[in-house]
């Protein structure tokens, strides 16, 4: 697979968060968001079947671009990364977290929810992070003011975001994608339900479009 433009933010307007229990579910599940028109796959590191499922993503759907969430060490980033991951997203980070990330050359998104975590990341040449937990945190309202004194930064919300919210996410100047596990219902991947994830991720794909006309 080829290495990822520097930017996670501007490849589709929304990236799936999965949480996979179990491995043999990654496929399935890859393969279901893929069809409802949602390609890039973000697997958070908060199981232990996560590396798994990323590996198998990354191996069997050639399709998906498969990136890993949740990573909180440098040695979950080497992990992530030897197991296939082309881009990594945290909730925070430190000096330690973003060393890491820095380090094997693939996108990153470290992650932040006040304005001094941004202007710490800005003055360490970052400009792309993930805004988190965007609704709890002040959602389109605090991201919008961010815009005024912060422009240079720009956001992937997540975290309390679903099919309403999302096109006045998407809206802002300062967004260029929003992550969220709404098309991943819990009850939907443990049934593997994957015709209903993959209806939810079109709908999801469809409405990020309609916001971007
Ligand atoms: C994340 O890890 O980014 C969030 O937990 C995903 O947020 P959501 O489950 O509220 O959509």
């Amino acid at each position: 697979s080829s290495p990822l433009p520097g930017s996670v933010l501007d490849l589709v307007p929304v990236v799936p968060v999965a949480v996979v229990e179990d491995a043999a579910d990654a496929v399935p599940l890859a393969r279901a968001l893929v069809a409802g028109g949602l390609p890039v796959i973000e697997v958070t590191l908060r199981t232990p079947a996560a590396p798994d499922a990323i590996r198998a993503i990354a191996e069997e759907v050639p399709e998906a671009v498969v990136g890993a969430g949740t990573v909180l060490t440098p040695a979950q980033v080497t992990g992530a990364v030897a197991a296939g991951a082309r881009f990594l997203v945290s909730p925070g980070w430190t000096e330690v977290l973003l060393a890491a990330m820095r380090e094997p050359g693939v996108p990153f998104l470290p992650g932040v929810s006040t304005a001094s975590e941004v202007v710490a990341l800005l003055e360490r040449g970052v400009r792309e992070m993930k805004f988190f937990p965007a609704r709890a945190a002040g959602g389109t309202a605090y991201l919008a003011s961010l815009a005024g004194p912060l422009p240079e930064a720009r956001f992937c919300p997540t975290g309390g975001i679903g099919p309403d919210s999302a096109p006045e996410y998407l809206a802002l100047p300062n967004v260029g994608c929003v992550g969220g596990s709404w098309m991943l219902p819990k009850e939907a991947v443990a049934a593997r339900d994957w015709g209903r994830v993959t209806a939810l991720a079109r709908a999801a794909a469809g409405l990020s479009a309609g916001a971007r006309c």
